[in-house]
C-alpha cells in the first residue's frame, strides 16, 4: 500500500519510473457500475494515445458524443450496424465504418484518432445476440463452433479491420455499465482490461462481480467461452474520484476514505492476482484525483483534459464551471496511466 501511495506523490511530481508491464495494442474500459468515469477515462486516454481507434460500445454513446456533438444526426456507421450482420443472417457487412476524430473535434488535429460510433439500438442487442446463439446452439454438425465463434468475436474482427483501415496501432473499447450485449462482446475483443473503481462500496462490489463474472464456470462470459478462448487479464485498476489530504504538510496523504477504498480495491486485487498482467499487486492500482470543475469544463467543450488550463471556465444554464487548480495533478496521472498502456 505504501508503495501505492508513495507512487502518487511521485507521479504528481513527475518522477514516477514506468512500470514494468506488459503492453498490449487494445483494451476494454470496464466495470459493470454506471458513472464511475469509463468514457471520460476512453476520452482522455485516446487523446493521449493518438494513432488509435476508440470505439463506443454503450448505448448511451456518451464517447461519440465527446468526438462529435452532432453524432444523432449525422447517420453514419455505428457500431451496432457494425455488429448486426454477425446476428442476422443475409445482412452485408459493413466496412470503413470508423471515422476521423479531427473531421469533428478540433482539439485532435494531427492526431490521428478515429471513432466507431454508437446508437440507442446497442439497447436490444442483447436479446438479439441470445436468439441468434440459442438458434446456433440448436445448428447440428460441424458448423455449431464456428458460427458460435463468429457471433463471439463479431467485435473482434470488426475492430481488426477497421484498425487496418484506418492505419492505427492502438485501440480503446468503452462499455456500458451490463455485461450483456456489446460488453460481453468487448471482453472477447480486447487483450486487457482497464477497470475504473469509484470511491463507493457498490463500485468495489462491482469490481467483485466483474472478477466472478471472469472466473466463475457458471458465468455468462464462461458458459459460453468457446474451447481454447481467451480470458482477457485485467492491467490496471484506476479508483476515480480520489482525494487527498488538504491539511498542512500531508499532501502525501489520501484522505481517510481514499484511503479505506485504496486499501479494499487492494486487498481483492492481491486476491484474484491470476486475473492480472503480472503477478504483483502493487503494478495494478492507481488513483485518478476527482476532476471536480475540470471534469464539467472538458465534458461541455468536448476537450481533453490534457489541453484545459488552470482558470479556463465555462457557463452553462447559467451555472459557472471553472478548471480547478489541481488539473496539472491529474494531467500528470492521466499521462502515467497511458504510460502504463502503450
Ligand atoms: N477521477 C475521475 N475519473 C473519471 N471521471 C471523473 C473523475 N472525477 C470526476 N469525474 C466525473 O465523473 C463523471 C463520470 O462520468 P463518465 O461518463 O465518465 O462515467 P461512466 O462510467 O462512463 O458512466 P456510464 O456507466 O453511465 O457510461 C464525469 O462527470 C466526470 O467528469
Ligand atoms: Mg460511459
Amino acid at each position: 500500500m505504501d508503495t501505492i501511495i508513495n507512487r502518487q506523490y511521485d507521479i504528481a511530481a513527475g518522477i514516477a519510473a514506468p512500470l514494468e508491464l506488459p503492453r498490449f495494442s487494445t483494451y476494454t474500459i470496464c466495470n459493470l457500475r454506471g458513472g464511475i468515469g469509463k468514457t471520460s477515462l476512453a476520452f482522455n486516454l485516446a487523446y493521449l494515445a493518438g494513432d488509435v481507434l476508440a470505439v463506443d460500445t454503450c448505448p448511451q454513446c456518451n464517447l461519440s458524443c465527446f468526438f462529435d456533438n452532432n453524432y444523432v444526426g449525422n447517420n453514419g456507421i455505428t457500431a451496432y450496424d457494425m455488429l448486426i450482420p454477425y446476428f442476422v443472417p443475409g445482412l452485408g457487412k459493413t466496412i470503413r465504418g470508423a471515422r476521423s476524430a479531427e473531421a469533428t473535434n478540433k482539439f485532435f488535429d494531427g492526431h490521428r484518432a478515429y471513432f466507431i460510433q454508437s446508437d440507442s439500438r446497442l439497447y436490444v442487442l442483447p436479446s438479439q445476440i441470445t436468439t441468434a446463439l440459442m438458434q446456433a446452439r440448436a445448428t447440428l454438425g460441424e458448423q455449431q463452433a464456428a458460427i458460435i465463434d463468429s457471433m463471439l468475436y463479431s467485435l473482434r474482427d470488426i475492430i481488426s479491420n477497421e484498425m487496418r483501415e484506418s492505419g492505427t496501432t492502438k485501440c480503446i473499447i468503452d462499455t456500458s455499465p451490463f455485461f450483456s450485449g456489446a460488453t460481453h462482446l468487448a471482453w472477447h475483443a480486447c487483450d486487457a482490461m482497464i477497470v475504473p473503481v469509484r470511491t463507493d462500496q457498490q463500485s468495489v462490489n462491482s469490481l467483485s462481480l466483474l472478477l466472478r463474472t471472469l472466473s466463475d464456470s457458471h458465468s455468462e462470459f464462461r458458459k459460453m467461452l468457446p474451447t481454447g478462448g481467451h480470458t482477457p487479464k485485467i492491467q490496471m485498476v484506476v479508483l476515480t474520484h480520489g482525494a487527498w489530504s488538504t491539511s498542512a504538510g500531508a499532501r502525501n496523504k489520501p484522505s481517510r476514505q481514499t484511503r479505506i477504498y485504496l486499501e479494499k480495491v487492494f486487498d481483492i486485487i492481491r486476491q484474484n492476482i491470476t486475473h492480472f498482467t503480472t503477478h504483483d499487486p502493487e503494478n495494478h492500482l492507481m488513483v485518478l484525483d476527482d476532476f471536480l470543475g475540470t471534469g464539467r469544463v472538458s465534458s461541455v467543450k468536448s476537450k481533453p483534459i490534457m489541453l484545459l488550463k488552470k482558470g479556463e471556465s465555462i457557463t452553462e444554464n447559467r451555472v459557472k464551471s471553472i478548471v480547478n487548480d489541481a488539473v496539472e495533478k491529474v494531467q500528470a496521472q492521466l499521462s502515467y496511466i497511458h504510460s502504463c498502456l502503450w
